[in-house]
């Protein structure tokens, strides 16, 4: 799994994502906003989740990653609300206008289940485990994204002194990161590093469309400023 994150963290894109977050966190009421989307996108997490995981399938595990991804929507919810003043007014909704380009964080995060749902086309699974084996496959993916976003993210957090921290739910993801790749590994014992390159592939064409939006959206933002 290490392989792929470290794949992710060479991408050119991470240097934009970089720069972007520099720009971001430089400003409390844009900051505020990109939070709440984080937020948002967290909180899709838990909706694909609670709709593709079947009962028969669903164990502790299971449950506590979904309660681990509402508890991260929540957090960042929190910091959005500190970074815009303590007020709720202005990240109050997953919006667009209390969000910083919300509709992109969901089709980031429907671009990578749909992907995944293609790549799973043959492989043999059907009904709840052809589902739970896409919640895994996207999961995967996304969480090596976060694997290598949140780190980057940390560090401008703390150059900036923000007022939070993002390092608890990075540890959780790490957590959910290794039992993903060792539930793939046990599901697909010949497939699974071929599924889950494939899946990344799709997974960075989705984070370069997000990363576009994002990049549009604090050039506007800047814009309606200075005008
Ligand atoms: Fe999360
Ligand atoms: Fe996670």
């Amino acid at each position: 799994m290490e392989r792929f994150t470290a794949q992710l963290r060479t991408q050119a894109s991470m240097g934009e994502l970089r720069r972007l977050l520099a720009a971001v966190v430089a400003s409390p009421a844009l900051h505020a906003r990109f939070v709440n989307t984080l937020s948002r996108m967290e909180y899709i997490g838990v909706r694909k989740m609670l709709k593709a995981r079947h009962a028969d399938n669903l164990d502790e595990e299971g449950l506590l990653h979904m309660i681990e991804e509402a508890s991260h929507a929540m957090r960042l919810k929190r910091a959005a609300i500190q970074l815009n003043g303590g007020q709720q007014e202005g990240v109050r909704t997953y919006s667009e206008q209390d969000t910083l380009s919300g509709p992109a964080g969901e089709r980031y995060m429907q671009g990578v289940d749909r992907g995944c749902e293609a790549l799973l086309a043959d492989c043999g699974l059907e009904g709840p485990a052809r589902s739970d084996a896409n919640y895994l496959l996207s999961t995967t993916a996304i969480e090596i994204r976060a694997e290598a976003f949140y780190p980057m993210y940390e560090e401008c957090l703390k150059a900036a002194g923000a007022p939070f921290s993002v390092k608890s739910i990075l540890k959780d993801e790490l957590r959910h990161l290794a039992e993903m790749g060792e539930s793939m590994s046990a599901i697909f014992p010949s497939t699974w590093s071929e599924l889950i390159g494939r899946a990344v592939e799709i997974e960075t064409e989705c984070f370069e469309q997000w990363l576009r939006a994002m990049q549009t959206a604090v050039q506007t933002s800047h814009a309606n400023a200075g005008a």
